[in-house]
């Protein structure tokens, strides 16, 4: 019997089965910042952690490292992206305000059958991300969710103002999540926010209250502004609070957790959480050294690194846990499903996934042209004469094609919309 018709009889669990990361090449080291900005490697190492970051080359966004570390991802599972429900993209550093850089993500790959949308939570967006694919697979409604946290966060910190521009770096990390029957996966979460704290870590311009405009940029408000004193308070408090919160909701001890994977921000605040929950410093997943604090990308490649290191295994309790901008905190409580670490793919397999995302790329080209030469072709809604009859006559075919694939799709479930009787009659002329 297949997986999805066991499981839709039985409870469904929602469990990550794929994951994926991606990093710019360019790297900027601690020496390379007191270049830049009076800054040592002796006051970021102490004070941060970071020795290194990755930073978006020229050709680099928020989306092309989305969409590395998804294809990974998707690899990884074993499932081709037409079998995705859903596309969820945390991001602070989206590729436009919009269309959401999820859309893109799900065009790029060929996710035909996704709905996709953006998720703005600071660095706690990937947690945010994660329970939502959880719950929509829970429900019923999904079953696979891609969810990804990405950012360029060098796009938009302020290379003049040492305070901030030596703590971020860019990357990204994406899981699958799908249904499955067995008990485990996403055991509990809890998500919590404080916006009365909005003030102490923001962008406060280009958006509905600060327009782009000069004053702005004379402000430089365009810039990430930050109190990091604060931001340091309420992350060394609500870190290790969130931890045990979930731990408690998922009915677990805290002993149990094999792995804690926090959001990297500074190794300080981790050091905090360590001693506040009294667990063994090796449970706890440090990468901040290398990678700086990459904001939602920041725990998804985390635990990438984890799974690649080994110290992820069948069984493992894990807790995934976040704070940032908003103020927002987050935890995951996670039991680890995948029987074994994955084995690399065979490389026909990879091969057949480059074809795919060329194929999806044609795809997107032909529909952005149909796009611009149907109104040129058909002439312009409500026209007369015979190119507006034209008109009339293709876009009621059009529909009734679109209704009927939406039929045939497994996806679309008893809910789709069945083609009318006056859509057969039009079908028929
Ligand atoms: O994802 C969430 C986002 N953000 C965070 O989680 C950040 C949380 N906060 C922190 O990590 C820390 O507060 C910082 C790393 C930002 C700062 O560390 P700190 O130990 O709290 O330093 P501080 O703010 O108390 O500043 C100490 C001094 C200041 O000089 P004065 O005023 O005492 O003379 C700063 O001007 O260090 C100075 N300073 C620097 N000096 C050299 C600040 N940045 C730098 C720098 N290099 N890059």
């Amino acid at each position: 019997m297949s997986d999805r018709r066991r499981v839709s009889r039985g409870p469904r669990y929602a469990q990550i089965t794929g994951w994926g990361m991606a990093v710019p090449e360019k790297v900027l080291t601690n020496d390379d910042l007191a270049r830049i900005v009076d800054t040592s490697d002796e006051w970021i190492v102490s004070h941060t952690g970071i020795q290194q970051r990755c930073i978006a080359g020229e050709r680099d966004t928020t989306l092309t490292l989305a969409v590395r570390a998804a294809q990974e991802a998707l690899l990884v599972a074993g499932i081709v992206p037409t079998q995705l429900d859903l596309v969820i993209v945390a991001t602070v550093t989206p590729e436009y305000l919009f269309p959401s850089t999820a859309s893109l993500l799900q065009d790029a790959l060929g996710a035909a059958h996704a709905g996709a949308f953006d998720l703005s939570a600071g660095c706690s967006g990937f947690i945010y991300a994660l329970s939502m694919a959880a719950d929509a697979i829970r429900s019923g409604s999904a079953e696979h969710v891609l969810v990804v946290g990405s950012e360029t966060l060098s796009r938009i910190v302020d290379w003049t103002d040492r305070n901030t521009c030596v703590l971020f770096g860019d990357g990204a990390g994406a899981v699958v999540v799908s249904v499955c029957a067995e008990r485990c996966g996403v055991m509990a979460s809890v998500l919590g926010s404080d916006g009365s704290g909005g003030e102490l870590l923001i962008v406060p311009g280009g958006g509905s209250r600060h327009p782009l405009s000069q004053q702005v940029l004379e402000r430089r408000d365009q810039y990430v502004k930050m109190n990091g004193r604060e931001v340091y308070r309420f992350a060394s408090t609500v870190m290790p609070r969130a931890t045990e919160a979930v731990v408690q909701k998922a009915g677990w001890q805290l002993q149990d957790v094999a792995l804690v994977i926090p959001h990297q921000a500074n190794d300080r605040i981790i050091a905090a959480a360590i001693k506040r929950l009294g667990l063994p410093a090796d449970r706890f997943v440090v990468n901040i050294a290398r990678y700086g604090n990459t904001s939602s990308a920041s725990i998804p490649i985390a635990l990438c690194e984890a799974i690649a290191e080994g110290r992820v295994n069948a069984g493992d309790r894990l807790v995934l846990v976040g704070f940032g901008a908003g103020l927002t905190w987050g935890a995951l409580a996670l039991e680890w499903g995948v029987p074994e670490p994955a084995r690399p793919r065979p490389l026909f397999l990879r091969w057949l996934a480059t074809f795919w995302y060329f194929l999806a790329g044609i795809r997107s080209a032909i529909r952005r042209t149909e796009r611009a030469l149907y109104d040129r072709t058909m002439g312009p809604e409500g026209a007369e004469g015979v190119r507006g009859k034209l008109r009339e006559r293709s876009d009621r075919l059009r529909a009734v094609i679109a209704r009927r694939l939406g039929r045939l799709r497994p996806e679309a479930g008893p809910t789709a919309e069945k083609p009318t009787a006056e859509d057969d009659d039009a079908a028929r002329q």
